[in-house]
Order: structure tokens, then sequence, then C-alpha cells
């Protein structure tokens, strides 16, 4: 195995994979096959071009298109396929899934075909940990059923299970490698990481989702690479294998590292509600939060009618006393 065809490689794990490789193995021949969307950018691997001029190549492609695959391969004689293509962003797939199911699963069947065709000695799909569906307790297993969740989940979800096909019915040499969030250098920023550490150095607040509280084993790109290179040398054909730290932290305590490591205040951070699945149905709020809370506030000052007795009965004061007494100096439990 030393001349690759690294699909998806202009984007953000493929272009460190491809620099890692070439760093590390003087006798490997890479050829980069993109189509460039807008995740896919030739200034990702504008040093790799230059220092690495003999030993590289681009070819700009769709993964789709079988006769431009088979084309490169043979070229380039290629004799392994190592898979980073797909649409890769979770908040893009609920805006327009067919994209994915184009690239993720189509492409990768097309690759597969390929690569079945041309006798090559190894497919490498790169998956990722979505696939596994929400962890509730414990750590997802390699053998653990799939359950996911999104669109892109799903369509990488079928692409692995089409890899798995191909291994069972022909005999394909696959691997797959399952990884957790990638950060680091060239990711493009959509993702988490990189829109907030971009945001804050413009003094812009950081949209946290929810109450931040989800969970992610935010893992180092070069570290996943690493785990990818392994595999290639001493993956078992056949199988798959998680990659990622083993540790976890929830979206806050992400934020709050990025604005740390940047010197911006936590006051940039919003904890923002995502109610696109809401507009769908038309719905948008007629006020902001500043207009809602002044009329608010001005209805209970015209209404004194409405509220006075309430307060000043005994069920109310007993409540309050309980929940409140302590806090602010009053009532029972004082
Ligand atoms: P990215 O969005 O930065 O790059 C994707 C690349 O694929 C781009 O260069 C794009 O131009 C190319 N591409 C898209 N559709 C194509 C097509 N039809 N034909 C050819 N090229 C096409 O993605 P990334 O974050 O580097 O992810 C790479 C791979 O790793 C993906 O398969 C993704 O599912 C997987 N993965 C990503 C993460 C992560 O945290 N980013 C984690 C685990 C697994
Ligand atoms: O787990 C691996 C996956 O990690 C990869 O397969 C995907 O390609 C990659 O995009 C990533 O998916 P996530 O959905 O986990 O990544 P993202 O960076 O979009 O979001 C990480 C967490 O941050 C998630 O809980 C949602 C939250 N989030 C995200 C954005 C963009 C926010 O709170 N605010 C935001 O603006």
């Amino acid at each position: 195995m030393q001349r690759l065809l690294v699909t998806g490689g202009a984007g953000f794990i493929g272009s460190n994979f491809v620099r890692y490789m070439l760093e590390k193995y003087s006798g490997y021949f890479i050829v980069v096959y993109d189509k460039l969307t807008y995740a896919g950018r030739l200034e990702n691997l504008q040093d790799v071009a230059e220092k690495f001029a003999g030993r590289y190549a681009f070819v700009q492609g769709d993964i789709c298109d079988g006769a431009a695959v088979e084309a490169a391969l043979a070229e380039y004689q290629v004799d392994t396929i190592v898979n980073f293509a797909a649409e890769t962003h979770v908040d893009r797939s609920l805006m327009e899934p067919g994209a994915f199911i184009q690239t993720d699963v189509f492409g990768t069947y097309v690759l597969l075909e390929a690569a079945r065709k041309l006798g090559l000695e190894r497919y490498h799909q790169i998956s990722t940990d979505e696939v596994y569906g929400q962890v509730l307790v414990d750590r997802s297993k390699e053998t653990d059923n799939l359950k996911p969740r999104s669109p892109y989940a799903a369509s990488k979800t079928g692409g692995d299970l089409m890899v798995l096909a191909y291994y069972e019915s022909w005999g394909l040499p696959v691997t797959i490698t399952r990884g957790s969030n990638n950060i680091g250098p060239y990711q493009y920023p959509e993702k988490v990481v990189p829109l907030f550490a971009t945001n804050a150095m413009d003094d812009q607040p950081l949209p946290v989702y929810g109450d931040g509280l989800q969970m992610r084993d935010y893992q180092y790109v070069i570290d996943h690479c690493e785990g990818i290179d392994a595999v290639l040398h001493k993956g078992q054909i056949g199988e798959i294998y998680n990659i990622g730290t083993g540790e976890e932290m929830t979206n806050i305590e992400m934020t709050k590292i990025v604005l740390a490591t940047l010197g911006k205040p936590e006051s940039l951070i919003r904890y923002a509600l995502d109610v696109s699945k809401l507009a769908g149905l038309g719905w948008e709020p007629s006020h902001s939060c500043a207009e809602a809370i002044e009329k608010t506030a001005r209805w209970y000052a015209e209404n004194e009618w409405w509220w006075r007795p309430i307060k000043s009965g005994e069920l109310y004061k007993a409540y309050y006393a309980e929940q409140y007494g302590k806090r602010l100096g009053v009532g029972s439990r004082g």
C-alpha cells in the first residue's frame, strides 16, 4: 500500500491526513480527489503541493462520478482508497438532506464499485461516532446497534453498511474507522469550536444550543490521523475501529476554554434554542426578548387588581416564606 487516492482530501481532516502521511512515509504517493464543495479548499493543501510536489497530485472530481473515479485510479495506479469525502455538517443536513444521501451513501457505493472492479488492495471508510446515536450510559462499542438521529448520521450509517456489504459479498478488503468530534487547523467555521473561536475574536456572541450540557469527545485532528494510520497498517480486514480520546466534556465547558484561551469574557456566551423546527411550520416570534419583558412589566403595573389579592393571600405568603425566606432573610425558616 503506497499509492493512495484520498477522497475529500481538500477538507478539514483529509488535508491534515495527507500532510501527516506524506511527512511520515517517504515512499507514499497521494492523489487528492475532491469536488471542492464549500468545505473543500485548495489553500488547505497549498504547503503540501509545494513541499511534496513529486509525491502529490490533485484531481477535481465528484465521488458520485464513476467514470472520473476510475480514470483517476487508473492514471495514478492507485492501490488504496481512503474516503473522507462527505457532506459533514449536521445542521446543514436538516436543511438539505438530499445532498447527504447523494454523497455519503451513493458516492460511497460508487467508490466501492470502482475498488472492486480494479481489484484494489484496500478500501478505507472514514466514518463517525454519530452512527451510534445518543449515548446515555457507558460508551459505544464497534458492535453496538446503529441508531442514527440526523440525516447526516443516517447517511453515514448507510455508507458504512454498504462498505460492510462489499466485504461480505465480494470479499473487498475494507476497514472502517469511526471518529468522535475532530478539532484543529483548517476546520470550516460552521463547526462549533472554530465558529466560537472566530466569533469570540470579533467580540460576537457565542450561540450555545439549549442548556449547553450536551457532551462531546473533542479530539485533536492529528490524533485521529494517527488512528487511521494505525488501522491502515495494522487493522484487520472487515473490522471497524472507534477513534476518540475516551473523554467527554459539555459544550459549555468547551466554550469556556475557548474564551479563556482567547482572553475573552464569558459574557459573550449566549444560550440559544434552535427554533428552526417550528419555523419550518411558518412560525416566527413577534416580540424580541426586550420587547416581551417591557410589555409584561407594563401589564403588571397597569393591572394591580389582578395580582394584589393573590400576593396578599395566606397560601401565597406561606409558599413565599418557604421558597425565598432563607435567601431573603424573611419568613419562618430564617
Ligand atoms: P469537511 O466538510 O471539512 O470536508 C469534506 C470534503 O469532502 C471537502 O473537501 C469537500 O469538497 C469534499 N466532498 C464533499 N462532497 C464530495 C463529493 N461528492 N465528491 C468529492 N469530494 C466531495 O469534512 P471533515 O470534517 O474533514 O470530515 C471528513 C470525513 O470525516 C467525513 O467523512 C466525515 O463524515 C468524517 N468525520 C468527521 C468528523 C469531524 O468532527 N469533523 C468526525 C468523525 C468523522
Ligand atoms: O461526532 C462526530 C461528528 O462531529 C462528525 O461526524 C460531524 O461531521 C461533525 O460535524 C461533528 O458533529 P457535531 O454536530 O457534534 O458538531 P458541531 O460542531 O456542529 O456541534 C458540536 C456541539 O455543539 C453540538 O452539541 C451542537 C453544539 N453547537 C453547535 C453549533 C454549530 C452549539 O451549541 N452551537 C453552535 O452554533
